[in-house]
């Protein structure tokens, strides 16, 4: 199962993404978490992405796209994967179907979590991370149990430098400027279909497992 979720910085991507994982089995890609990784680790990789993400634009896509496409390399990735963060524009999902195509592999679904900007604002600024496994907290709406340490770890949680004052608008702009023209592109293939971002976590990961309901009953059945 290859699936693809679509969807502006904030709507809950990943936060559906690592519910995901949990049930289906398959690796949570976020191009966005590797390039933060790799900013940790003071990559050569993570000094470029730096440049870019810290003023909220995208890194360039021949770089992205090899990252991606070396990513699928990986065993985990052979029974399917969940994209997040990628692809962001035209001319990343044209080298994403060329990629896949060499693989014998297509896109099953392209989950779209829709969320209004205005509420993605204030989303964002409450956003808490794990600065160890990356699990996502909100300072409102997803609390964790005690402040500021990771339930899953017992690590510090911390605020992301792109959540951060006029950052979040840029990528909102960016996202509408680049992104958003996927959602027609996948359209036209059939395959986009949308979850409330807004609703609670719970409903999100039902919406969406109804979507692709029929595929994970069978591998259920299977084991
Ligand atoms: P990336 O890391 O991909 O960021 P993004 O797409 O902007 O998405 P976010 O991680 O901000 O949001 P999300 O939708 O995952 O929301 P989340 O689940 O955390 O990219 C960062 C940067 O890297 C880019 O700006 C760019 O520079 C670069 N980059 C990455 N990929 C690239 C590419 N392909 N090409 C070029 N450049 C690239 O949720 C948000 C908050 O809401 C959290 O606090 C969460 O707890 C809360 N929340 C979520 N869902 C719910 C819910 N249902 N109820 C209550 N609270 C919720």
């Amino acid at each position: 199962m290859n699936i693809i979720l679509l969807g502006a910085p904030g709507s809950g991507k990943g936060t559906l993404a690592t519910r995901l994982v949990d049930k289906l089995n398959i690796p949570h890609i976020a191009t966005g978490d590797i390039f933060r990784f790799n900013l940790k680790n003071n990559t050569e990789l993570g000094k470029l992405a730096k440049s870019y993400m810290d003023k909220g634009e995208l890194v360039p896509d021949d770089v992205t796209c090899n990252m991606v496409k070396d990513r699928f390399q990986n065993d985990d990735a052979k029974e399917g994967f969940i994209l997040d963060g990628f692809p962001r524009t035209i001319p990343q999902a044209e080298e994403l179907d060329k990629i896949l195509k060499s693989m014998n592999k297509k896109i099953d679904y392209c989950i779209l979590v829709e969320a209004d900007d205005d509420k993605i604002v204030h989303r964002m600024t409450g956003r808490r991370v794990c600065k160890n496994c990356g699990e996502i907290y909100h300072t409102v709406t997803l609390k964790p149990k005690k402040d500021g340490i990771c339930d899953k770890c017992g690590s510090e949680l911390i605020q992301r430098d792109d959540d951060k004052g006029e950052v979040v608008k840029d990528r909102l702009k960016v996202y509408h400027e680049s992104t958003a023209p996927l959602i027609d592109y996948y359209k036209k293939q059939n395959l986009v279909h949308s979850v409330d971002g807004f609703a609670s976590v719970d409903e999100v990961v039902k919406q969406a497992l109804n979507i692709i309901g029929k595929w994970f009953q069978l591998k259920v059945t299977k084991k």
